[in-house]
């Protein structure tokens, strides 16, 4: 068993954390007084990755035996790169991101980042509770879209990693009443692990104190080839969804549950992204209701690239799933490596309530009053076959 020096401590609620890198052989990370540390596992390490708003940013790494490697900052909660390997035994990079915060700061269309207080759009920024009208921030056209101004992905969340030697780190963030126009002071945790099986699961928990809408979500672009200049089109996706909700020109839902029966978005037995992309105005930027059979975490979408031969499966406790196959990417930011990255070079599978629920009494509730316990939960799981 080798000695390593400790590479990182920081103050984490209230406690010294302390975690070490660089081998594996089999035992739970320690800390002891002369700063060096024996590990195993490695399973979780920080670097300080600057500062914004007057608060430190850190970049922490998730690492399995498996050799997935997952980075997630606490600006923004964001996945910054997830790095698997192939069937060739070669390893790549399958999220969009970037090497420092900079990147992000330039306020990138969410890469990885985490979602809220509330995923995708809600019609002409308003909605009524309780018999009051609450305008939020009109940032996509007339529409609010993913939090507002300010959202949950350009904030700096206070950051817990594991300290019993897994890959786990835990985010928190208190949004306060009326911060981009929201109800109530809502506190959300975010905790993202990595498991043995190749999973990142990421579970959602928050509380208010008063009746707000609540739809967090992560926001990752994938493209499992690792090469964005390949594009998504040639993906295989499968989706477990009977129903879609269409949307008018500005993207709300029309507020019918559509049958995909016959359509291009009948993704119930698997599709190539390209073959009937052209037949969908605009691309892929839809709400699909998920089928949700077989327990309180199913099965619900899948997509595969055959040449490298991974394959990302989704499962979740939530009702809908937004696929947006990167229609706005337009080749003038540029991916980590410095290549453009295309129209359609990586793609979103969003899980979440409907776009626009607080508006569509119909839809599912988004609404969480104090008292209740918002909990749900998503799994992200990479094979190669
Ligand atoms: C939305 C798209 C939007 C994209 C990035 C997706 O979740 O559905 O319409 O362009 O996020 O902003």
């Amino acid at each position: 068993m080798k000695k390593l020096t400790m590479v990182s401590s920081l103050l984490v609620a209230g406690s010294l954390f302390f975690v070490s890198c660089g081998n594996n052989e089999g035992k739970t990370a320690s800390a002891n007084a002369d700063s060096t540390t024996t590990t195993t596992s490695a399973a979780v390490s920080s670097a300080p990755w600057g500062e914004t708003d007057g608060k430190q940013v850190q970049l922490f790494t998730l690492v399995n035996k498996k050799g997935t490697q997952i980075k997630i900052s606490n600006y923004g909660g964001t996945i910054t790169s997830w790095v698997v390997a192939d069937k060739a035994g070669g390893k790549s990079n399958i999220v969009l991101g970037f090497d420092s915060l900079s990147g992000y700061l330039a306020k990138p269309p969410y890469f990885g980042a985490t979602i809220g207080r509330y995923g995708n759009r809600i019609a002409n920024a308003k909605f009524s509770l309780d018999g009051q009208n609450y305008q939020l921030a009109a940032n996509n056209g007339k529409n609010t879209l993913h939090g507002g101004n300010k959202g949950f992905d350009k904030v700096v969340w206070d950051a817990a990693p594991a300290t019993d030697g897994t890959p786990s780190l835990t985010l928190s963030y208190l949004s306060k009443e009326s911060e981009e126009g929201y109800p109530g002071n809502l506190k959300s945790t975010v905790k993202f692990t990595l498991t043995e099986d190749n999973e990142l699961q990421i579970e959602y928990n928050a509380e208010t104190d008063k009746a707000t809408p609540v739809n967090l979500t992560n926001h990752s672009y994938f493209n499992l080839s690792g090469d964005v200049s390949k594009g998504i089109l040639g993906h295989t996706l499968w989706i477990d969804a009977d129903r879609y909700t269409p949307v008018d020109t500005t993207l709300i839902p029309t507020g019918e549950l559509k049958s995909v029966k016959g359509t291009p978005f009948d993704f119930t037995t698997p599709h190539t992204i390209g073959e009937r992309i052209a037949q969908v105005p605009g691309g892929y930027d839809h709400n699909f209701v998920l089928n949700k059979k077989g327990g309180d975490m199913p099965l619900v979408a899948w997509l595969q690239d055959s040449t490298t031969g991974r394959k990302l499966e989704v499962y979740t406790t939530e009702p809908g799933l937004q696929f947006y196959s990167g229609n706005f990417l337009d080749g003038t930011l540029k991916n980590r490596d410095g290549q453009a990255i295309p129209k359609h070079g990586a793609l979103c599978l969003e899980t979440q309530h409907f776009p626009d629920s607080p508006n569509q009494p119909s839809f599912p509730t988004t609404i969480l009053k104090p008292g209740e316990k918002y909990h749900t939960v998503t799994r992200y799981k990479i094979t190669i076959q």
